[in-house]
C-alpha cells in the first residue's frame, strides 16, 4: 500500500524566492536559554535528560513533518510556514521538557539540493529557538533521493530552474543535487546543535543510524534514571523499511546493560509500524480498550519482523511504542502487556488534511506513571489515556 506519495506535483512553479523568504523566517534566531541539559555524567554510558524538580517530565512528538515537500512551488514553502505554526502553538500550549522528531521531518524525494539539512533546521527550529532539547529518529522520506516528477518531462518540458540559485548556505552549481542527503550527513548536522541528544548510532548498524538511548533522569540525582528511553531507526527512504535483527541484537544488550533487573520503565520511539500494529489496529471506529480520535487507513507497517516485538514483549519494563508514518491514524492500543501507540500527524506536509497536532507524553516520578494526550493545532486536547 503506497500512503507517502510524493507530494502535490500539478502545483504551480514559482520562482525562488519564496524558497529564500521561508529561509530567512525561520533560519535564523537562536538561543539557548533552556538548554539545562547534563553533561555526561561519570561512568554513565547514555546521556542524561534531568526532569525538573516538583514537575512531572513533558515530551511533545513531533511526527511526519514533511519539510521541504514540492519545495519548487508556493504551496510548499507554504506548508512549512503552517507546520511552524503547529509546532509553535503546541509549544505555547503545553511547554514540554523535550521534543522528538518522529521521522519524515523532510520530503528529500521532494527536495534537489545538495543539504537537505536547510530543511531539516528549519523543522527543528521551533524546539531549538525556544531551548527545548530534542531528539530524533529517521523515517522513510528523510534521506531518500529526488524523485523526478512525470510531468516535468511532457509538453512544456523541464523547467528551467530546478534548484535554489541563492541560498544562504550555498552558491554555484554543487548547490543542486539530486542524490538525497545521507542519514550520517543530516545527523552530523543536527548534531552541531547543542540542543540536540540524537545521536549515529554503533557504526556496525550502519545505514541504519538513528539507534541510541536516552536516560530520563531523577531531579535530585543524575545517576538515577526514572526512565530510559529507546530510539530506533525502522528504515526506509536508501534502504529497507525494516529493524534489522542487527539492531533487535544490538536493543538485547543495550537493555540488559542500562537496565539488566527490568527495574527502570522503558518507552520506545522509531517511525515505521512494526507488523504488531496490524494485530491490534482497531477495524471500526476506535472501541476501548483502545484510544484515539482518527482511525482512516490500513497500518502500512516494517516490510518484516525480526525479533524486535517478541524481546519488547519480554520485558516486563517496556511500557509503549510509539510511531508514525500513517498520518489517518492517532489512536493506542494494548498488545500483551504494552501499548502500541501512533503520534498525531503534525506536518502540513504529506498526505491526508486531517487536522494537525501532536502527541504529549507526561512520566511522574514517584510513584511512576506514563500519560498522553493529543494537543490540536486549534487548542483543543483529546485522546487521554494512561499508558503505566
Ligand atoms: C549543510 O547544512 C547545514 C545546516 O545548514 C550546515 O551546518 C552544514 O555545514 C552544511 N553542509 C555542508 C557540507 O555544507
Ligand atoms: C544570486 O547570486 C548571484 C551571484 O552572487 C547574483 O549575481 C544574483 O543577483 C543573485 N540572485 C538573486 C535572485 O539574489
Ligand atoms: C553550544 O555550547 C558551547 C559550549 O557550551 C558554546 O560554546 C556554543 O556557543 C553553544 N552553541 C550554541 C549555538 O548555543
Ligand atoms: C520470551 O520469553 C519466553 C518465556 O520466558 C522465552 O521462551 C522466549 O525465548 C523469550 N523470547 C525472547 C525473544 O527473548
Amino acid at each position: 500500500m503506497e500512503t507517502h506519495h510524493g507530494g502535490q506535483w500539478n502545483k504551480a512553479f514559482l520562482p525562488l524566492l519564496l524558497l529564500l523568504s521561508v529561509f530567512s523566517t525561520v533560519g535564523s534566531s537562536s538561543s539557548a536559554i533552556r538548554f539545562r541539559l547534563a553533561p555526561l555524567a561519570r561512568g554513565a554510558a547514555e546521556r542524561q535528560v534531568p526532569m525538573q524538580a516538583g514537575a512531572p517530565f513533558k515530551i511533545a512528538l513531533f511526527a511526519d513533518l514533511h519539510f521541504g515537500e514540492d519545495a519548487w512551488t508556493d504551496w510548499g514553502p507554504r506548508q512549512d510556514l503552517n507546520s511552524i505554526r503547529v509546532m509553535s502553538t503546541v509549544l505555547h500550549n503545553e511547554n514540554p521538557d523535550f521534543v522528538i522528531y518522529l521521522g519524515d521531518v523532510i520530503t528529500a524525494n521532494n527536495i534537489m539540493i545538495a543539504n537537505a539539512s536547510l530543511y531539516w533546521d528549519q523543522a527543528t527550529a521551533p524546539a531549538r529557538n525556544r531551548g527545548i532539547p530534542w531528539a530524533s529518529v529517521f523515517g522513510n522520506h528523510d534521506d531518500a533521493a529526488f524523485e523526478w516528477p512525470l510531468k516535468w518531462f511532457s509538453a512544456p518540458g523541464i523547467p528551467p530552474i530546478h534548484c535554489p540559485q541563492n541560498t544562504t548556505s550555498y552558491s554555484g552549481e554543487e548547490e543542486c543535487s539530486f542524490k538525497g542527503t545521507g542519514r550520517l550527513n543530516l545527523m552530523t548536522n543536527e548534531i552541531k546543535h547543542n540542543g540536540s541528544f540524537s545521536s549515529y548510532g554503533p557504526r556496525n548498524l550502519w545505514p541504519s543510524v538513528s539507534n541510541y538511548v536516552l536516560q530520563v533522569s531523577s531531579p535530585n540525582d543524575p545517576q538515577t534514571p526514572v526512565a530510559f528511553l529507546y530510539f530506533l531507526d525502522s528504515g526506509g527512504g536508501s534502504y529497507p523499511e525494516v529493524i534489522s535483527s542487527g539492531q533487535v541484537e544490538w536493543f538485547r544488550q543495550k537493555a540488559e546493560e542500562v537496565n539488566p533487573d527490568s527495574r527502570v520503565p522503558e518507552i520506545i520511539f522509531w517511525h515505521i509500524p512494526s507488523t504488531a500494529y496490524k494485530v491490534v489496529a482497531p477495524k471500526f471506529g476506535i472501541p476501548k480498550p483502545c484510544v484515539g480520535s482518527i482511525n482512516k487507513e490500513t497500518v502500512a507497517a516494517q516490510e518484516v519482523e525480526t525479533g524486535m516485538m517478541d524481546l519488547l514483549v519480554n520485558r516486563t519494563s517496556v511500557k509503549a511504542i510509539f510511531v508514525g508514518h500513517n498520518h489517518g491514524l492517532d489512536w493506542c492500543c494494548p498488545y500483551e502487556k504494552l501499548w502500541l501507540c501512533y503520534a498525531r500527524h503534525t506536518g502540513y506536509g504529506g498526505y491526508g488534511d486531517w487536522p494537525r497536532g501532536a502527541r504529549i507524553l507526561e512520566i511522574t516520578q514517584t510513584p511512576f506513571s506514563l500519560q498522553s494526550w493529543i494537543r490540536m493545532e486549534d487548542g483543543n486536547v483529546h485522546s487521554e489515556v494512561v499508558l503505566s
